[in-house]
């Protein structure tokens, strides 16, 4: 049946498709679809349904699923099926966290070379700029300090909009004040209220596609912190623990991990103690 159909129907989603599609996203990017989010998930591929002119949610996902010429579409599908929620200054004991333990080494230590943040699973950017606004700040009081954030996520269009780093001004309502007046550029050009994160927060962050279930870590070398917060909630135990391991591979001996607040290590007690609730320290 051809994308370009326009009478819609809307014939319910059936739970044999929700299946079908749950395993496609499952084994691609880790996230679960569980039957309770059945709602959620008919809602969202209705969007696409109309958005392609599918006459049926059927035809929809026979396409998305298996048609050759439905590989793009694959792509939207994940994008459509993942939670991209993320925000400034999310969880804020991480970053006061991250404060004394800089604090502590840089205090400690006056090499210059870099320290490395990887920001995984980054949404939007919200996560890896605030880390840079933080190392900025902090460059202020130790000029040594070198640091390179690398952020990743497995959604392009998240990635493309993290790069051009334009928010609405409302979001940037966690920023202290005096933070947001050093690296945010505020712009009303297009009659809508809007900040850009300056240049000096931007060259700090690198990004980069990459498929936490999937991809090779290796390849991006060794961190001393790694965020992953509220991307590995979505998975099953199994992809957890095996994603936790690479982690602990990633992280220089003492490195620290940073998880969401509803998240746990639980199975991964080996590689980590615990430093506060949601903070992990490498052995
Ligand atoms: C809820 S956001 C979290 C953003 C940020 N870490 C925070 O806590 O605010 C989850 C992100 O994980 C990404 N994600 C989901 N599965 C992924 C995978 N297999 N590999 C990489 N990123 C993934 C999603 O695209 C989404 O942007």
């Amino acid at each position: 049946m051809a994308a370009t159909e326009t009478a819609l129907r809307f014939d319910p989603l059936t739970e044999k498709d929700r299946q079908r599609i749950a395993r496609f996203v499952e084994s691609n990017i880790g996230v679960q679809c569980p039957a309770s989010k059945h709602s959620l998930v008919e809602s969202r591929l209705r969007k696409r349904q109309k958005a392609l002119g599918f006459s049926t949610l059927k035809h929809y996902i026979d396409f998305a699923l298996e048609a050759k010429e439905g590989e793009q579409e694959r792509i939207h599908l994940l994008d459509t099926l993942t939670t991209n929620k993320t925000d400034f200054y999310r969880e804020i004991e991480h970053f006061h966290f991250l404060r004394r333990s800089l604090e502590a080494r840089l205090a400690a230590s006056h090499s210059r070379a870099a320290v490395r943040f990887w920001s995984a699973g980054c949404s939007t950017g919200q996560e890896p700029y605030t880390l840079a606004m933080e190392i900025l700040e902090m460059q202020q009081r130790f000029s040594h300090f070198r640091a390179e954030i690398l952020a990743t996520d497995i959604s392009v269009s998240c990635l493309q909009t993290a790069k051009r780093a334009i928010y609405p001004h409302e979001t940037v309502e966690p920023v202290p004040l005096a933070v947001r007046k050093k690296y945010l550029l505020r712009s009303n050009k297009s009659g809508r209220d809007l900040v850009q994160m300056d240049a000096p927060v931007r060259k700090l962050v690198q990004f980069q596609t990459l498929n936490l279930l999937h991809d090779d870590f290796r390849k991006n070398g060794a961190f001393d912190y790694i965020f992953c917060r509220n991307v590995m909630i979505y998975f099953s135990n199994s992809d957890r623990e095996s994603i936790i391991k690479r982690f602990a591979a990633s992280l220089n001996p003492g490195g620290i991990l940073f998880i969401g607040h509803s998240e746990n290590l639980v199975g991964n007690k080996l590689e980590f103690s615990r430093v506060q609730p949601t903070v992990y320290q490498r052995s």
